[in-house]
């Protein structure tokens, strides 16, 4: 994702509900926060009038894509220690 995109999907509220924006979410999620459930628990969201029906579905793609860069950093971190 280029800068300007992280920057403006930082600051765009994604639980409209509770204000939370995506670098709030995204920082939980690298303080070890891996589920939905896990961030309602740690920052609330999900947590607002709509019970999660708006916000849920974007935030458990955001976790399914940091999770995937999880995986792809390990794969790449494997590959390199076989190589040596
Ligand atoms: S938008 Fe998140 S609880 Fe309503």
């Amino acid at each position: 994702m280029s800068s300007q995109k992280q920057m403006i999907s930082n600051f765009k509220k994604v639980c409209i509900c509770r204000s939370v924006t995506g670098g709030t979410i995204m920082k939980a999620i690298r303080e070890g926060s891996l589920s939905f459930e896990a961030l309602r628990r740690a920052i609330r969201v999900g947590t607002g009038n709509c019970k999660a029906k708006r916000c849920r579905p974007k935030i458990e793609a955001q976790l399914q894509v940091y999770k995937q860069s999880l995986d792809t950093a390990e794969k790449e971190a494997s590959s390199s220690k076989a190589n040596v």
